[in-house]
């Protein structure tokens, strides 16, 4: 198989911004809060998760629309994440994805209603999905669910809160990144895995592959908080050092973080092996997200 990867990532996006835009289109939302979620929606997300989502799906079975609706559920909860990520009360910024962040555009309240409509509206979507069984969607609203929640994305959110100001080890660390980022990657990975309905053994070790590409997501993001150019970033570097986070460069220094990133990507490609999926774009987008500098 040949692959290119930049085109498969800029078809993933067309085919989630269509779908995203649709759905948009023809809902009875108050208009701020509409415009408030939009905006923060199509403000020029690089579309990562769902565009892995697609990835695990495609590499086991043949191209549908199945996916699509979820991979839309999880782009919202991600952005609503975000939104809510920016809030002064968090990491107090003021721009994301190029452009003002949600509440510095609007205002605060508007900006914690709209992330709470976007986290509500992705499980009425995958619940209203008329291309998935019964069994389908209640795994994915458990999977979803539990990723984004208490055991999940917000747990990994407080304890970086918590983590403000602190020496954490490296496994502290770890935990966090898998917790705050790691879980919605998991997510994608497994989700598109399940849809396409192949056996458990090899969900276990494209689990494995999803963590350790979840640290490696999260070490870049911190690197590039640090060494990042803000223009292609979308959003500012020096965040975690005025916030006085714990980060990878913090604890490690960057050469040690780059060499940390280096080990979880062995790791991630051994995972990959067994479970059978090296010749698919999920090892390209292993390289993607280790190298990005966006
Ligand atoms: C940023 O995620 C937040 C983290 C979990 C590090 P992305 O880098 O995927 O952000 P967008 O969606 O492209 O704006
Ligand atoms: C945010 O991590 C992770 C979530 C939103 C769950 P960061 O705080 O490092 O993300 P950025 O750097 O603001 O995008
Ligand atoms: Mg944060
Ligand atoms: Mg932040
Ligand atoms: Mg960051």
């Amino acid at each position: 198989m040949t692959r290119n990867i930049n085109a498969y990532i800029s078809l993933g996006k067309d085919r989630l911004d269509k779908q995203l835009k649709a759905i948009f289109s023809k809902r009875d939302i108050p208009s701020n809060l509409h415009a408030s979620m939009t905006y923060s929606l199509f403000a020029g997300g690089k579309r990562l998760r769902p565009i892995l989502m697609f990835a695990s799906y495609d590499t086991f079975a043949k191209q549908s629309n199945k996916v699509l609706k979820a991979a839309v559920a999880l782009e919202m909860i991600h952005t609503y994440s975000l939104i809510h990520d920016d809030l002064p009360a968090m990491d107090n910024d003021d721009y994301r994805r190029g452009v003002l962040t949600n509440h510095r555009k609007f205002d605060e309240a508007t900006a914690i209603l709209a992330g709470d409509a976007l986290l509500t509206y992705s499980f009425e979507i995958i619940a209203g999905d008329d291309l998935l069984s019964t069994d389908e969607k209640v795994f994915l609203l458990h999977a979803l669910t539990k990723a984004s929640g208490a055991e999940g994305m917000v747990a990994g959110q407080i304890l970086d809160t918590e983590g403000e100001q602190q020496e954490l080890t490296l496994a502290d660390l770890e935990k966090i990144h898998e917790l705050k980022t790691g879980e919605l990657i998991s997510f994608a990975i497994t989700a598109g895995a399940y849809l396409a309905n192949i056996d458990e053994e090899r969900i276990q070790y494209l689990n494995q592959y999803a963590y350790y590409l979840g640290l490696i997501f999260q070490v870049q993001d911190d690197i590039l908080d640090v060494i990042g150019d803000p223009e292609k970033l979308g959003k500012p570097v020096g965040s975690d050092l005025e916030n006085d986070k714990s980060t990878y460069p913090n604890l490690l220094g960057l050469e040690g973080a780059k060499e940390q990133k280096q080990k979880y990507e062995q790791l991630a490609i051994r995972a990959l092996e067994k479970a059978d999926a090296m010749d698919s774009y999920l090892l390209d987008l292993l390289h993607y997200f280790s190298q990005r500098d966006h």
